[in-house]
Parts: C-alpha cells; sequence; structure tokens
C-alpha cells in the first residue's frame, strides 16, 4: 500500500541534514567534521534528553554554509518526504543558529525558498515556511532576528519557538510574537516537550499560538486538556523523536490514543528525522505497529494534518 497522504506540521529542516549529505557539504565547503565517516556520525546519534541532541544538531550545521547548502538540503527533505506520502509540509528553520556563525539571514531564506518555490512542480508538495526563534537566547536576541527577517516576511507563514525548553518559558517571547501576530503571521511554539504543562497554557494565554509543537505533557493537567479540546487546539505529536530524546521510553507507551480518545486534535509528524530513525511515514507505521492503531485512526490523524495547517480553506478542503 502506498503510504497515506498527509501533511507534515513539524519538521526542522535542519533535522533534516542526513550524515551522506553533511559530509558532501563538508567537503565542498573544505569544513572539518570531527567524525571520521558517516557510520561514526551515525553512531554518535544516541541521546540521553534533548539537550544532548540539541548540542550535535548544532555542531552539525558549520557545513551549510551557502545559498546553495539550504537549497539542496530542503530539496533533499523534499524528495524523501514525497515518497513517504506527505502532500504538504510546514517547515521550520532555526536563522539564529545561522547568523551566531556569521551566515546572513538572506542566504538562509533565500537557499531554502528556492527549494521550496520548486517544491510543487519537482515533488507535488505544498510548503511553508515558519521561522523559529531559540528559546535559550535572549528575547532582544529574537526581536533583532524579526527585524533582520522584515524583508522576507512575504515568505514566511508563522514563527515558532524551539531550542532548550526548561527555564526557558513562552513568557519571555511575548513582544516578539505580538510583533509577529501584527505582520499577520501565524504563530506556533514548542511547549510541554520537556517542559511542564504551565508552559503550555504560556504559550496559549501569552502568545496566542494557532497551534502547540508536541505539547504531549498536556496529560499531566486535566484542564488543560480540556481547554485544547474545547478549542480543537492542534498538536503537533512526533513519536518517535519521543523516543529518542527519552520524553518516553517507547512508542508503545505513546499517549496518543488516549490524547485521541481526550477529543484532541493531534498530528503525527517527524521532527528531526536524520536524527531519530524515521521520516513521517515511518512515525505513522511507528504508532500503527506499537500502539494497535486501525485504519480508521490513520485516517483521522492523515486529516487532522490537513485540517491543522496553514493551507487555505479552498486547498484544505481538497484533501478532508
Ligand atoms: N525540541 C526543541 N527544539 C528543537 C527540536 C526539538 O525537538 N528539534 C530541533 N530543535
Ligand atoms: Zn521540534
Amino acid at each position: 500500500m502506498p503510504p497515506i497522504p498527509k501533511a507534515e506540521l513539524h519538521l526542522h529542516i535542519e533535522g533534516t541534514l542526513e550524515p551522506e549529505l553533511a559530509f558532501a557539504l563538508a567537503a565542498r565547503n573544505s569544513v572539518e567534521l570531527p567524525y571520521l565517516s558517516e557510520a561514526e556520525l551515525r553512531a554518535a546519534y544516541s541521546f540521553s534528553d534533548l539537550q544532548s541532541f540539541l548540542d550535535l544538531y548544532y555542531a552539525l550545521m558549520a557545513v551549510l554554509r551557502t545559498e546553495d547548502d539550504f537549497a539542496d538540503l530542503a530539496d533533499a527533505y523534499l524528495a524523501r518526504a514525497r515518497a513517504q506520502g506527505v502532500r504538504h509540509a510546514e517547515i521550520f528553520f532555526d536563522p539564529q543558529a545561522h547568523t551566531a556563525r556569521g551566515l546572513e539571514i538572506g542566504t538562509v531564506i533565500e537557499g531554502l525558498t528556492r527549494a521550496l518555490d520548486a517544491a510543487e512542480e519537482r515533488h507535488g508538495i505544498s510548503t511553508r515556511l515558519i521561522m523559529c526563534f531559540l528559546r535559550d537566547e535572549s528575547a532582544e536576541s529574537a526581536l533583532a532576528t524579526f527585524e533582520a527577517a522584515r524583508p522576507y516576511l512575504d515568505r514566511i507563514a508563522a514563527v515558532g519557538l524551539d531550542s532548550a525548553e526548561v527555564g526557558n518559558p513562552p513568557s519571555k517571547f511575548r513582544e516578539v510574537y505580538a510583533r509577529a501576530r501584527e505582520a499577520g503571521l501565524k504563530c506556533v511554539a514548542h511547549a510541554g516537550e520537556e517542559g511542564p504543562p504551565a508552559y503550555i497554557w504560556e504559550a496559549l494565554d501569552l502568545l496566542g499560538v494557532d497551534r502547540v509543537d508536541h505539547g504531549v505533557r498536556c496529560m499531566e493537567d486535566d484542564a488543560l486538556v480540556a481547554r485544547l479540546a474545547a478549542e480543537r487546539t492542534p498538536l503537533t505529536l512526533c513519536p518517535l523523536s519521543n523516543v529518542r530524546l527519552r520524553v518516553i521510553d517507547k512508542l508503545a507507551d505513546h499517549p496518543l490514543p488516549a490524547m485521541l480518545d481526550a477529543g484532541l486534535l493531534v498530528t503525527v509528524n517527524s521532527d528531526d528525522p536524520a536524527y531519530f530513525g524515521g521520516y513521517a511515514d515511518d512515525n505513522f507505521t511507528g504508532v500503527r505497529d506499537a500502539l494497535g492503531l486501525d485504519d480508521e485512526t490513520l485516517r483521522t490523524l492523515a486529516r487532522n494534518s490537513f485540517h491543522a495547517s496553514f493551507l487555505d480553506e479552498e486547498t484544505r478542503a481538497k484533501y478532508l
């Protein structure tokens, strides 16, 4: 059976950097990697928590230097995504992780949008771009990043918030989210991955998010679950990521079925697939097999992904 058509709503483009492409870009840009081979690099993909992953994720970005690099990275992801049934992708990028290394924000955005603009024709995938702020950087840095991106806002659908969650609550970024909304952008934020339910409340009440990324820890707070269900706020779950970053012990423990039972609008996504052992459909088949989900439930998850997307009503309706 071909993979079920789906939208991917939680995908960090830098997290799609496969070892093979990392070594090719390292050679192209004369960047030295602290790993002798692709196998040795892959062997480092054993994480104890979010931070242990982030350390490698940021280190490997050193190979991304030019517009072509970002275009090649995005094109490689889109080819893989299509093979996994993805018809629409809303793609995160981390501009501060690149400007901190001396790159211009325009290099990153021009490179990514070159691949995204060609995606419909080359891969049959519609796309949106989501600019994330690094929550372990300052609120001032997020504001400066937003202003640096102003000339490119016509290419950006939404802002997001990622990186080390605990100790960096959504409240820190109120001002930049207000500015983004004023500019007509949608808003999402990672919340309740490692952080407590209180961070999800803050993302809703202080940042006014349209979706919550991860949000798995909402299940610890009944009032929060009731709120998310009543408002049909989408949650972008990433099951394989949750196992690799030890948010849960194993896929069979994932609260996804309980979340569906609670009336939550959950979607299944791949987060950083090059690091976590699977792309979009690998996450679908992973939860199907580990949790015994039936075909109707898988269709619900796929339908939810389009429903929760930022596609216009008319395009969305084609998939529902
Ligand atoms: N959580 C937070 N920040 C991230 C992640 C994640 O799973 N992936 C890339 N940046
Ligand atoms: Zn993420």
